[in-house]
């Protein structure tokens, strides 16, 4: 049973939401959309959570379907993608002529089955991956990518903007979404671990994290420097090494191996690195940039 709703901060002209899932992410979503007064509708698994949405105006149900009943666009964020189908397996059913939006974060395949599941039963389906952190959830810089049919997502824009100023939409393919986030967070972990592992090393020779940290702020602003140029060599597949090449770096990348598993600090990561950089020049490469890594990673071992 779905409780009364409290329309009093309502827009009637917005669409009616429910939000399956209040975990963090999930309380944040239906947060945003209460803020920007959509009739919200909100659903978790265990009893507890999500007290203030309510006190704010949102309505719990009691079951997945008595949510999705209430709403026009059911927005889905739970722990993976096993999860979310046993909670909309429950809601099945209603699920018809509505909009699913999945923003629980998984592979790109499982967002195609997923997508593939939802159009047998005759939703619309747009699947999502959440690019930022709880607190920045309903902020302008808050970045959301979408995929499905584009004319979904033209339709539920305005809705699906109140998670986010920075929602994009990035393809037909339901599976892009995922792609995106993959990508984008393949080079967060990566950098995350160098920028740990870096911290690391200096303090196996007594200097503080903190000394160190004004130069990895350098060096973050020069990596956000070669994004674009990185991105236009692997599309054009160019890797001019007229200023730098591979041969070199490998060998500077070869000396932090060294010198971390010396100190007794595990170098998998880098070494990693190091054999798909080697693999590049084996493949006659020592003469190009940077970028021609990217063989030495698509041929692994
Ligand atoms: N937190 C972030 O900063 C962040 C950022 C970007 C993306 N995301 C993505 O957002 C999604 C949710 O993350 P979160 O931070 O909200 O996680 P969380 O706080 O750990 O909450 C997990 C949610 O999943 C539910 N759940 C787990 N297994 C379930 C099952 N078998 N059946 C039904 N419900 C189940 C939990 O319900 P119970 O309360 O009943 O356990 C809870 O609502 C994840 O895909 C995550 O990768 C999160």
């Amino acid at each position: 049973m779905v409780g009364m709703p409290n329309h009093s901060s309502h827009s009637p002209a917005l669409p009616a939401v429910a939000v399956l899932g209040l975990g963090a992410m999930g309380q944040a979503l239906a947060g945003a959309f209460l803020a920007a007064g959509h009739p919200t509708t909100v659903w978790n698994r265990s009893p507890g959570k999500g007290e203030d949405l309510v006190a704010r105006g949102a309505t719990r149900a009691a079951a997945p379907a008595d949510a999705v009943r209430a709403a026009e666009v059911v927005v889905v964020c739970v722990l993976d993608y096993d999860a979310a189908q046993a909670v909309l397996d429950q809601a099945a059913g209603e699920l018809p002529g509505r909009l699913l939006v999945n923003l629980t974060s998984d592979t790109p395949e499982r967002a195609r089955e997923a997508a593939a599941w939802a159009g047998a039963l005759g939703a619309d389906y747009l699947d999502g991956a959440v690019m930022v952190p709880v607190p920045m959830i309903g902020t302008p810089d808050a970045l959301i990518f979408h995929s499905g049919p584009r004319a979904v997502y033209e339709k539920y824009e305005a809705t699906l903007g109140a998670l986010g100023g920075r929602t994009a939409h990035v393809g037909e393919d339901h599976g892009l979404a995922a792609v995106h986030d993959l990508a984008v967070l393949d080079f967060f972990w990566t950098a995350m671990h160098g920028l740990v592992h870096g911290f690391a090393l200096a303090a196996t020779e007594g200097v503080r994290a903190t000394a160190v940290a004004p130069y990895m702020n350098a060096l973050a602003a020069l990596l956000s420097s070669v994004v674009d140029g990185t991105a236009r060599e692997l599309d054009a597949e160019e890797f001019p090494g007229d200023l730098d090449n591979l041969t070199v770096e490998a060998a500077n990348v070869r000396h932090i191996v060294r010198a971390a598993e010396r100190r007794g600090l595990d170098a998998g990561a880098l070494r990693g690195v190091l054999t798909a950089a080697d693999r590049s020049i084996a493949l006659g490469h020592g003469a190009d940039n940077w970028t021609s890594i990217v063989e030495g990673i698509r041929r692994p071992a």
